[in-house]
């Protein structure tokens, strides 16, 4: 599929929510200047969505097909490219495999789908010889993946990891700004738009799973399955977590790392990392999201910006039309390897880091002596305890620092210590990284 000036690749919109509104107005605000500037022809043929009455946009011009028949979409033999933005598994999978089965080339932002079937659908893509645009699926408007799929062959990738959330990164930088709990912090974001009504993928840490199954895919080539991600969500940290991190100059930021260890395994794990302070990713606050690469010849990389929202979402997606409009199926395999490993992820004896734990107790004599024989049992050394003044003695908090140790050590020691009667809430561990 080229596009010169006398054929505009016709495109087809399927779902017009936050993403596919903002598409469809680039598209109609950059259509002059792509093909005056950049000889390329495109034209919106058709947009589909439920309840399409109530979406029609007459600004996008009298030659757009409205249609809640999505099929009719992604099999119309009037349209060359598909672009995808409902979100979720079904229909989506089916109406994406459709489009790619009569020969149509598709660009889609649905991370869930692609961290669950990016792999086959990439094999479809190949398979019919069209393109597979995947690039606002991770981190929205920052061009991660193609950097992943380009920039970077020419260096070993050995570590990705980021701030992938705008969600959970908003709500742990307010909580850290205002000293306010995390539901208040939540509401907040939810009045804002940073989160939806429902939070529970965003914070729980699923979203960024998905994301971070896409990177891993792409640094490293190995298949990469969403269930072979640990996660853990930011919904236990409390305000004395912002002050006693603080004391140790550290911030709480929730990190998607996948890092490939000398054993060959990836580590491959979403949770709350506390990170130095004078850090980059410290520096990154609110809803933006920021990816760093490091490569073995090349060193550590950080790519920053907003990583979701329509507008930022919409550039990404209107690049990958381009980019197949002009030039057909890329050469690149969307996921920057034709083939995949299978992905051996690393143990829990394989993860080693310096730990924050962080008790909120009733108070009475012997705790500290309890903690210190359970963790010394399980080959943890305590570096420090840290305890700020607290007046109220039935929910007192406190702060081991422990020397590296292994999560399968730690997790041992935690059993243990969780069924000691002293807890007003179970204790937190946060891996405190450099
Ligand atoms: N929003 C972001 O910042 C962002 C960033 C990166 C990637 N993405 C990805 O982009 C995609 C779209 O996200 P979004 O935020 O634009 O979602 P959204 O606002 O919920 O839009 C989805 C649209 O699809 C329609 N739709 C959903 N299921 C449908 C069905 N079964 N039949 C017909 N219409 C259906 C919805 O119709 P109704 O209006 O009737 O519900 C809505 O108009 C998702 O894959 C998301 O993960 C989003």
């Amino acid at each position: 599929m080229k596009s010169d000036s006398r054929a505009a690749v016709r495109v087809g919109l399927i779902g017009f929510g936050t993403v596919g509104q903002a598409f469809a107005r680039l598209l109609a605000r950059e259509t002059p200047d792509l093909q005056s500037r950049r000889g390329v022809a495109l034209s919106l043929a058709a947009v589909a969505n439920r309840s399409i009455d109530r979406k029609r946009d007459r600004g996008l011009g009298e030659g757009v097909r409205w249609t809640e028949d999505l099929a009719s979409v992604a099999t119309d033999p009037g349209i060359d490219l598909v672009v995808e933005l409902l979100g979720g598994i079904e229909p989506a999978n089916g109406l994406i495999r459709a489009a790619l089965n009569t020969g149509k080339s598709v660009v889609t932002a649905n991370k869930m789908l692609l961290a669950r079937h990016g792999t086959e659908l990439q094999a479809l893509a190949r398979e019919k010889g069209v393109g597979l645009g995947i690039e606002a699926a991770v981190a929205g408007g920052i061009p991660i993946l193609r950097a992943l799929r380009s920039s970077f062959t020419g260096d070993r990738v050995t570590a990705v990891s980021g701030i992938l959330n705008g969600t959970c990164n908003f709500i742990l930088t307010e909580m850290e700004k205002t000293g306010r709990p995390y539901d208040e912090v939540l509401a907040e974001a939810q009045r804002l738009g940073y989160a939806e009504a429902d939070p529970a993928s965003d914070v729980g840490g699923d979203d960024a799973a998905y994301k971070l199954a896409l990177l891993a895919r792409l640094a490293f080539g190995r298949d990469v399955a969403f269930d072979q991600i640990t996660r853990e969500g930011i919904t236990r940290l409390l305000p004395c977590d912002f002050v006693y991190a603080r004391r140790l100059l550290l911030t709480p930021r929730q990190l998607a790392v996948a890092r490939l260890l000398e054993s060959g395994h990836l580590l491959l794990s979403v949770r709350t990392h506390l990170v130095s302070e004078t850090s980059l990713l410290a520096k990154v606050t609110g809803p933006f999201n920021a990816v760093e690469v490091r490569g073995e010849s090349g060193g550590p990389f950080i790519f920053s910006g907003r990583g979701a929202g329509g507008g930022p979402t919409a550039t990404a997606v209107l690049a990958d039309v381009v980019e197949i409009a002009r030039g057909g199926a890329p050469a690149a395999p969307p996921l920057g390897f034709g083939v995949l490993e299978p992905c051996v992820p690393a143990t829990p004896e394989e993860f080693v880091s310096p730990f924050y734990l962080r008790f909120v107790v009733r108070d009475r004599s012997g705790i500290i002596a309890d903690l210190a024989r359970i963790l010394a049992d399980h080959g943890a050394n305590i570096e420090a305890v840290f305890q700020a003044p607290y007046e109220d003695k039935s929910a007192l908090p406190f702060v081991m620092t422990l020397e590296p140790v292994s999560g399968k050590a730690l997790a041992g020691a935690l059993v243990e210590i969780d069924s000691l009667t002293f807890h007003v809430v179970p204790p937190l561990a946060l891996p405190m990284t450099e």
